[in-house]
């Protein structure tokens, strides 16, 4: 059943290509628009949102905190990203005119369901991104775009985060597109390059042999942070989020701007810093600010991991080791940055020889607040 993998959890990283491309099907037409009509949601609630809130718990807050910048971004309407298990405690404002967004793998998860209970009941309209078909939380909501990653065994949120991610690239799209946002080139070239990222993807999948060794070389640590900027940040959650749950190390993710606010006093000889690396078209700015950051830890003895573009050249020279990643339009580099970090933590939980798919702790769903 684990189709020749040791892990569920290898065999799912391995079918993120197909899920992404299944999560896709049937929702781009040849024209490049969103045909999301499945979403039930009338499209009057759709135009007339004044505020976007997002509730999440774990991996897919980390989903939803990406999806953030590509609502923001692409329609200007503003969005929240809250846990979920702290959402209905502070008392939220939300209204008619709020779309909740819950994203949820399981559609089981206590935290997340409650929350979405608290916005219908403050009149807020509820879309799911589930990829249980039938579970609680779609079946309590308004509306639901499920993703198709297929089921998922292995504890640890692998596939079903990168369809969250694509699902929740084509709601902001469609949120845009229902507006009447105007789609100017950047959102043609998004959509192209949404319609194939599954290739990329695969290709990333191609290159992982060298993220393992160094994995494989890094099993004695005791900590390991990573640093992202814009939707890097995420990303380098999602990547502690990965080794402290797999590896059982200290792991930590920070915005690489904070670091001069305090994380840098962290740093000292032979700590390893993982840094993904926006590209460096377009917001170019931020690349330049990080390849600093790297220059500033690796000058007081960090051993910096380097996830960048290919064909970015700046970086070379501050990468103690380099792990190349396709270039992709901003928004959607974390469907290829989270990859490389996914493999890591899988390789370094099997050399410190832990249950990969069953880690200590955890239950796949969490049914309990
Ligand atoms: C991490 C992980 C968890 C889940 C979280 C939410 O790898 O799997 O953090 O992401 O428990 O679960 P769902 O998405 O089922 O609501």
């Amino acid at each position: 059943e684990k189709g020749g993998y040791d892990h569920f959890m290898l065999k799912e990283i391995a079918e993120q290509p197909r899920a992404v491309a299944d999560t896709l099907l049937g929702r781009i037409d040849g024209a490049g628009r969103l045909t999301l009509d499945e979403v039930r949601i009338p499209g009057s609630v759709l135009r007339e949102a004044d505020k976007v809130v997002i509730i999440a718990c774990g991996t897919a807050f980390h989903a939803g905190l990406i999806a953030k910048y590509a609502i923001e971004h692409w329609t200007r309407i503003p969005c929240e990203v809250e846990l979920a298990s702290e959402f209905r405690y502070r008392d939220p404002i939300l209204n008619r005119r709020t779309l909740v967004i819950a994203i949820s793998q399981s559609g089981e998860t206590m935290d997340t369901l409650m929350a979405l209970r608290h916005a219908r009941e403050q009149g807020a309209k509820v879309l799911a991104v589930c990829n249980t078909n039938g579970s609680t939380i779609p079946r309590e909501s308004d509306a639901v775009l499920y993703t198709h990653a297929g089921p998922e065994v292995a504890v640890a949120s692998t596939k079903a985060f990168l369809t969250q991610l694509v699902a929740c690239y084509l709601l902001a799209l469609y949120l845009g597109q229902v507006r009447g946002t105007k789609w100017g080139d950047e959102i043609h070239a998004v959509v192209r390059e949404l319609a194939r990222i599954g290739d990329e993807v695969e290709r990333v999948l191609e290159t992982m042999e060298p993220v393992r060794a160094l994995a494989r070389s890094l099993a004695h640590k005791d900590t390991v942070l990573f640093l992202g900027r814009h939707v890097g940040y995420p990303v380098a959650l999602e990547g502690a989020l990965k080794l402290k749950e797999l590896a059982y190390m200290h792991a930590e993710g920070f915005a690489a701007g904070e670091l001069k606010h305090g994380p840098i006093a962290l740093v000292e000889e032979d700590l390893p810093v993982v840094v993904v690396v926006p590209s460096p078209k377009g917001r170019s700015v931020l690349h330049d600010k990080i390849v600093s950051n790297i220059q500033e830890i690796r000058a007081r003895g960090a051993r910096t991991i380097v996830i960048a573009e290919e064909g970015d050249e700046a970086v070379v020279p501050y990468a103690d080791h380099l792990i190349r990643i396709p270039a992709t339009p901003t928004l959607l580099q974390p469907l290829v940055s989270t990859v490389p970090l996914q493999v890591f933590a899988c390789e370094l939980a099997t050399a410190r020889g832990n249950e990969v798919d069953q880690p200590r702790n955890l239950a796949k769903s969490v049914t309990v607040e």
